[in-house]
């Protein structure tokens, strides 16, 4: 008895041993925390699989919905930007974003892949035709769209579009391709600056409409069109950044939008606000629509919930808003929304016909979302998670699944948050991306800097340099390693400008370890490679703008030392403006990355660098580039456009 009693303990222990062994080497093979990043989704036309685009991990994951677990992980060679699927559910092509990057095409039973396909810089959002016989790609940093024939995985053309690319539809018909322009291109100091729809007619291959979003409308993330072909809908920031940033009640300065589309007139409709009035819903992300097109759904990366809009009830009060003011008629006493014009700033128009719905306790940084029926699945971009929400239920209880392990005793050591897990960069960029820790979640830091801290493109009027002299935003790179901060000087160092953007933009007061994150995660961004770039060399053009970079008669070099391309010091260049003062001097800027970051000069009054050259730099006072010729300043502009 005794006997046997051992043998079975033993017995026991052994198999447990060997479980732990087991999940050991589980362990060993999961990735770090923090490091799927689950950022695009794709259902298979059934509704029983999943596939995942884990940015961070390079790998596509395939989840089983009746089991809620992960059956295949499958590699792919560059971050997996965008997911398209085929209209029978075959096969899935995959976006992997690199300077060069390609689309996968992988047999979705096997996960195998069938093919590589070439495509541009930073490729992302594949779109599928209705024939399936074309495929087109947004490539984000070549500003263009490339047009795939998959019967012979040739590129066909490449058509420019406005700037970033970063998302797009296509008509039911197959005859318009839709593209979400991330960023404006004009100068930030125009009568009017916004982002653009660009509409390409697929037979000529080219843009032949651009719908221009309301005033100062920027950030574009999604555009989806309705599954009956009828609208489209387009997630995005509406800025108020001709106002001076005293506050931020009821949007004052960043209000999150949805534009809407009408595919039949090719026009917009309106735009309306996904806020409330004493609660911002900060970067609203991806869209999905139900199939039968009635229910619209948004995620908010800032505030981690999803808008839940009945699509129909929207239009019909949309049509009940007259387009002017009609005497004759009695006004609704209750809308805020006496004409069209007035709903883009309504911060109640969607009162009963959108639940804002929060995710599950630690689902964080929603991105991708779809619908199967009528369950939301949301891809959580920093808990490595997916939330499901059952838009059936009158109260909806978001669940969360946890994509990755938890780490064996996380709970005993108190490490219950994603957040606690995250690796300090990694912590930064979340709450860098975080309107939790803004007044109202209104804003994130990444609302104005955004694409990994980088820019808007607008004009902002903050306080820190007095009021009415509106600077341009500064993409984020390198801020540390190049004090002073902001194009004044006023902030003696990165680390201060961090921790007066958390108190004076965001409105709040946060412990210092926020503020040690974020600059933890600004330190750890690295410069993208230049689109520019031959083979990652600098083109001849490039080649000869160099020499003339660092001409001395020319005179660049010695204010923008090669290497971080500033000497840290800050100079009148003749390029004050109408608001600046008689005194004012700037701070020399790093040139590195400069390709991604127009409009240029501490106003934004310079669309493009031949701008800064010459009709910016009048006096010479910027460097002598008076007697270049046109040919000299095209080199020179290339030149800085591939650093
Ligand atoms: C409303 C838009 C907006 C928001 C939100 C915002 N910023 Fe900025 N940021 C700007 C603008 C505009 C500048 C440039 C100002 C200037 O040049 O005077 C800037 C400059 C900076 C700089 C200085 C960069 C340099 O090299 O000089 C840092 C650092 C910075 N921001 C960090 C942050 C952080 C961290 C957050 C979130 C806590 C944040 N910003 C939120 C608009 C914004
Ligand atoms: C005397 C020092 C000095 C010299 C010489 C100089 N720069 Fe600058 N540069 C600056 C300063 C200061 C600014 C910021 C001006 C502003 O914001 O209005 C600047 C801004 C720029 C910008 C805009 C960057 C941005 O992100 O907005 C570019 C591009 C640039 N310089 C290129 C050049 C070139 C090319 C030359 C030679 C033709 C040159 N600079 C010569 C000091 C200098």
């Amino acid at each position: 008895m005794r006997y046997s009693t051992y043998i079975s303990r033993f017995a026991v222990l052994a198999s447990c041993i060997a479980w732990l062994a087991a999940q050991a080497a589980h362990a060993a093979s999961l990735p770090q925390p923090g490091s799927l990043s689950p950022a695009a989704l794709a259902a298979t036309p059934d509704g029983t699989r999943l596939f995942i685009a884990c940015a961070t991990a390079n790998e596509v994951a395939v989840f089983d919905v009746a089991s809620g677990a992960i059956t295949k992980h499958i590699a792919v060679p560059h971050t997996p930007s965008g997911l398209g699927l085929s209209a029978d559910g075959a096969r899935l092509y995959v976006t992997c974003a690199a300077p060069q990057s390609s689309v996968r095409v992988l047999d979705t039973g096997s996960g195998k892949t069938l093919a590589t396909l070439p495509a541009g810089h930073s490729a992302t959002a594949p779109v599928l035709s209705p024939d399936g016989k074309t495929l087109f790609v947004c490539n984000r940093f070549n500003n263009d769209i490339s047009l795939i024939d998959l019967e012979t995985g040739k590129e066909q053309c490449r058509i420019p579009v406005q700037r970033e690319p970063v998302a797009a539809d296509i008509s039911r018909d197959g005859r318009f391709l839709l593209v979400a322009n991330h960023l404006h291109t004009g100068p930030a100091d125009a009568e009017r600056v916004a982002a653009v729809v660009s509409v390409i007619d697929t037979a000529a291959r080219k843009v032949v409409k651009e719908l221009s979003l309301p005033d100062g409308s920027g950030v574009l993330n999604d555009l989806r069109v309705s599954p009956d072909g009828k609208y489209a809908v387009v997630s995005h920031i509406l800025p108020r950044f001709r106002l001076p940033a005293t506050q931020l009640d009821r949007g004052w300065m960043n209000s999150n939008a949805a534009t809407i589309i009408d595919l039949a007139r090719m026009e917009i409709v309106n735009t309306v606000l996904l806020d409330n009035i004493d609660r911002g819903a900060a970067d609203p992300w991806s869209i999905a629509w139900s199939a039968d097109s009635a229910t619209v759904v948004i995620s908010h990366a800032g505030t981690h919930e999803i808008s839940v809009i009945d699509f129909a009830a929207l239009l019909a009060r949309l049509a009940k808003v007259p387009v002017a003011l009609d005497t004759s008629k009695p006004v609704d006493p209750i809308s805020a929304s006496r004409v069209q014009a007035d709903v883009p700033n309504d911060l109640a128009f969607l009162v009963g016909v959108r639940q804002r719905i929060k995710l599950a306790q630690g689902d964080l940084g929603p991105r991708a979302v779809v619908l199967l029926g009528r369950k939301a699945y949301v891809a959580n971009y920093f808990s490595d998670s997916l939330g499901v929400v059952d838009l059936g239920s009158p109260q909806p209880r978001p669940q969360s699944i946890p994509l990755l392990l938890q780490p064996a005793g996380a709970s005993a050591k108190g490490l219950a948050s994603p957040l606690d897990r995250m690796p300090l960069a990694r912590k930064g960029e979340f709450y860098f991306n975080d309107a939790g820790i803004c007044f109202q979640g209104w804003q994130s830091c990444a609302t104005c800097h955004p694409g990994e801290a980088r820019v808007d493109g607008l004009n902002w009027d903050l306080l820190n340099d007095g009021i009415g002299n509106p600077k341009n935003t500064k993409s984020l790179l390198l801020a540390h390693k190049t004090p002073p901060a902001m194009s004044m000087g006023v902030r003696e160092t990165a680390e201060t400008a961090v921790r007066a953007g958390i108190q004076h933009i965001l409105f709040t007061v946060q412990p210092e370890e926020v503020a040690v994150a974020i600059d933890t995660y600004l330190k750890s961004l690295r410069p993208v490679p230049s689109p520019l770039l031959v083979n990652g060399r600098l083109s001849d053009s490039a080649r000869r703008g160099e020499k003339l970079f660092k001409d001395r008669q020319v005179g660049c070099a010695t204010c923008h030392p090669p290497g971080l391309f500033t000497d840290l010091q800050t100079y009148d260049v003749g390029t004050r403006g109408r608001f600046d003062r008689a005194a004012d001097r700037f701070d020399t800027p790093t040139l590195v990355e400069g390709w991604r970051t127009a409009p240029y000069l501490h106003d934004g009054s310079a669309a493009t660098m031949l701008e800064v050259l010459t009709t910016r730099n009048a006096g010479d006072k910027h460097g002598k580039t008076s007697h270049l010729t046109p040919q000299q300043l095209d080199d020179l502009a290339a030149y800085l456009l591939s650093l």
